[in-house]
């Protein structure tokens, strides 16, 4: 009852450690380790970032896949057996990187960095009004756990926060939308726009001309989704005619971006290499340990895909 590992070896050796402590009863290997012949025919759990292409026929014994991330945009899920369910990563590290993430570029576009760093490399000292809290309203596309985990912190610093779902929620202090039919209404009322959807067919690149132009004028962008969410040249149209004031980008289409591409350089971007958030052995392997029992004991699993959804 192999469990494998296929994904950054540095935190595989890390998982690797923690796997030896605290379920040494399982073997762990981390590929290509494991992962032909015989050796291939005994992992019945695997844990990965990108599925190998041939995982139906490499693993016939195969019994449970995970992501070592929270989306799994990066999967074939035809590919994966129907018997065999998938989980994304939902862990208290990767929820805490992404409060801390969206807290800082909330606070910074708040705040007015963007201004204030661009007065400094020309030396300019020129305040600009504050605004209060208050007076700035956030909203969260995507309501899962970590839409609310965000939304929770930043309703605490006096945001007016709103979210947005295909399924209706309920959320203490929040104002929550559901639906297509309600997203108008939610853009209306949004002036820091932050995009944690899962990225599907339905949501690839719904950050459009169309949807910005539904948001208050000098509205802005935190995207900590995925690349394949926002139309770039319509965000850089966006920035160009004021409609935007200005985005934070932790993903890009592609990553990294061509050398040459405007958002790299624009005064009114700032840009981050998909570090927002990332899965902590620690936790990572703690919630795995416990879908492992939930599996075996016919329990439902923590963030089992549906697959009809794509997420
Ligand atoms: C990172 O982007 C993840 O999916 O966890």
């Amino acid at each position: 009852m192999t469990f494998l590992y296929k994904a950054d070896a540095v935190r595989g050796a890390h998982w690797a450690r923690l796997f030896a402590e605290k379920a040494p009863h399982i073997p762990f290997r981390i590929w290509p380790d494991g992962s032909s012949g015989d050796d291939a025919h005994a992992v019945r759990y695997l844990a990965v970032w990108e599925p190998p292409r041939d995982l139906a026929t490499a693993f016939p014994n195969l019994e449970l896949v995970f992501s070592v991330g929270a989306g799994i945009d990066q999967f074939d899920l035809s590919a994966i057996p129907a018997h065999v369910p998938v989980v994304r990563m939902i862990e208290p590290g990767i929820v805490a990187g992404m409060v801390e993430y969206t807290t800082l570029a909330t606070l910074a576009l708040h705040r007015d960095w963007l201004t204030y760093a661009a007065q400094q490399r020309e030396g300019r000292w020129q305040p600009v009004r504050t605004r209060v809290a208050g007076e700035r309203r956030v909203g969260v596309l995507g309501l899962g756990v970590l839409g609310e985990a965000v939304l929770t912190r930043l309703a605490s610093f006096g945001f007016p926060c709103a979210g947005w779902s295909r399924s209706p929620r309920t959320l203490d202090g929040i104002e929550c939308f559901a639906g297509t039919d309600t997203l108008p209404q939610f853009l209306a009322r949004t002036d820091i726009l932050i995009c944690l959807l899962p990225l599907t067919a339905a949501t690839r690149h719904i950050l459009n001309r169309d949807l910005f132009a539904q948001l208050p004028r000098n509205a802005a962008l935190i995207n900590t989704g995925r690349g394949g969410h926002l139309q770039q040249d319509h965000l850089l149209e966006a920035l160009e005619s004021g409609q935007l004031s200005a985005a934070v980008l932790d993903v890009a289409d592609p990553e990294p971006l061509t050398a040459d591409h405007p958002l790299w350089h624009h005064p009114r971007v700032m840009l981050t290499p998909h570090i927002a958030s990332v899965t902590q052995p620690d936790s990572a392997v703690e919630v795995v340990l416990d879908n492992l029992r939930r599996h075996r004991e016919g329990e439902p699993l923590i963030g089992q895909v549906d697959r009809a959804r794509g997420y």
